[in-house]
């Protein structure tokens, strides 16, 4: 069969700012925060950048790699670098986990879609009692799936345009505002008085939080807001010319999106700080994912130019929130192209009309179906789980097993130099190649025990 020539990333920026866009999302602006909240500070924000290097960075350049030399689909990808074997599966598996996280993570886009609606109409004011209209909100059979399918149909609206036109050029224009965004946010949370007490709880560890949970939560964190183990980074890779530099394009995403989930703690933290010390009570960081959606209208409905605060802020939010959904959309749909080969609209519209369905069991879960647990869990808590801590990292695990076991040592050094014409110094190809070979791989195992026995 004929292959047509796939699309490519148009510029090499292009590429960054998407895979940036991919990494960069809810889990910088919505989860990092809480999870340092409940986890010791400055000690996660430590467990988390070793996760990243000695972890997440193998895991990483394996996707890339294997994305790039196999130019498909995670599916599809797999079967060309190994034919016929069962490694394809694990493809599959991350297309499923793709789909999975987008039904999930499009309920909490669409509440963004919300917050980012009510703030433009100067919905928070002092006298409200945010943690009753979110509870209310949410747990509303029909409006926050409204606000669920709003957001999965933006993503998909983008989408639809294909790689240069839709993914990379709207990566570029959003991930530049967000960025524009969220310092003006930044600046205006610093200033406000007592801030700085924030700022300690953010940089001065408490490491009596740090218990066996703490590293599998922050192992969770890392993988998910570097968007790898499901396909995402693979997929990105396959659209990626043969020039590019793994190494480089790889520790660049990596450091942007650490920078960003420390920039979006520091709107945050210090903002509640100032605003709960203003008030006489103590600061509550560790509120969960009600942070953004609680903790923080009270916030700007109390500060200085809180109105256009919050707008700057949620209109950040559903920015990010969008270039992370594209990317998972972009793999299912990447898969439903290439193997069942479907148009590109048909394939949005499919994996529109499966992730709507099961967002909306996520979304009901916080309403009408909350009493529906599976293993304990809502059905929101329990895809946000088993995704995040178990799905990714496993994935991460096959990928880099594939990348250090079953590609030749040759191969592997060969795609990281670009066949010898990047000047890699030869030690560090090699840690490179000893990181994915053995220590990530022993490394993800090592907590995926020490959490199961402990
Ligand atoms: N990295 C995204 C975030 O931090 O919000 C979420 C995400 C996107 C996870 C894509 C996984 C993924 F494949």
């Amino acid at each position: 069969m004929v292959r047509k020539p796939r699309e490519t990333f148009g510029s090499r920026m292009g590429m960054l700012l998407a895979m940036a866009g991919s990494a960069i999302g809810l889990g910088n602006i919505w989860r990092f925060p809480y999870m340092m909240g409940k986890n010791g500070g400055a000690a996660f924000i430590l467990l988390y950048v070793i996760m990243l290097v000695v972890l997440c960075l193998p895991v990483m350049v394996s996707e890339y790699l294997i994305g790039r030399r196999g130019e498909s689909n995670p599916f599809s990808s797999f079967d060309r670098l190994a034919p016929g074997s069962k490694w394809r599966w694990i493809g599959f598996l991350a297309v499923l986990a793709s789909a999975c996280i987008l039904s999930f993570y499009c309920v909490v886009g669409g509440w963004s879609v919300k917050y980012l609606a009510d703030s433009c109409i100067l919905a928070f004011s002092d006298e409200g009692d945010y943690a009753l209209s979110f509870g209310s909100f949410i747990s509303n059979p029909w409006k926050p799936l409204l606000y669920t399918l709003i957001f999965l149909a933006l993503t998909g609206a983008i989408i639809v345009f294909g790689v240069r036109k839709g993914i990379e050029r709207m990566s570029k224009v959003m991930i530049t505002m967000l960025f524009v965004i969220i310092v003006m946010v930044v600046v205006r949370s610093l200033t406000l008085p007592g801030a700085i007490e924030g700022v300690k709880y953010m940089f001065v560890p408490d490491f009596t939080k740090v218990t066996a949970d703490t590293c599998i939560a922050a192992m969770g964190q890392a993988f998910f807001s570097l968007s790898i183990g499901c396909g995402t980074i693979l997929t990105y890779a396959s659209y990626v010319k043969k020039d590019e530099n793994i190494l480089a394009s790889s520790a660049w995403v990596s450091f942007f999106d650490t920078m960003f989930a420390i920039i979006a703690g520091l709107a945050i933290i210090p903002a509640v700080y100032a605003i709960a010390y203003m008030n006489g009570v103590e600061p509550d960081v560790s509120a969960g994912p009600g942070l953004v959606f609680i903790t923080l209208p009270g916030v700007f409905s109390q500060m200085p130019l809180g109105n256009l605060a919050a707008i700057l802020f949620f209109l950040a939010l559903l920015l990010a929130a969008v270039t992370s959904a594209i990317s998972l959309m972009e793999v299912v749909v990447a898969f439903i192209i290439e193997e069942m080969h479907r148009s590109r609209k048909k394939a949005v519209a499919l994996c529109f009309l499966v992730c709507g369905v099961v967002g909306a069991f996520c979304s009901l879960s916080f309403g009408p179906l909350a009493g529906f647990k599976l293993f304990g869990l809502s059905v929101f808590d329990f895809f946000d789980y088993i995704t995040s801590n178990i799905m990714l990292p496993l994935g991460g695990l096959l990928l880099a097993v594939f990348a250090g076991w079953r590609l030749r040592r040759a191969n592997f050094l060969d795609e990281l130099t670009n066949s010898g014409k990047l000047r890699i110094p030869r030690w560090l190809s090699l840690t490179i190649y000893y990181l994915v070979k053995l220590v990530a791989p022993i490394g993800i195992l090592l907590i995926f025990l020490n959490t199961f026995f402990s």
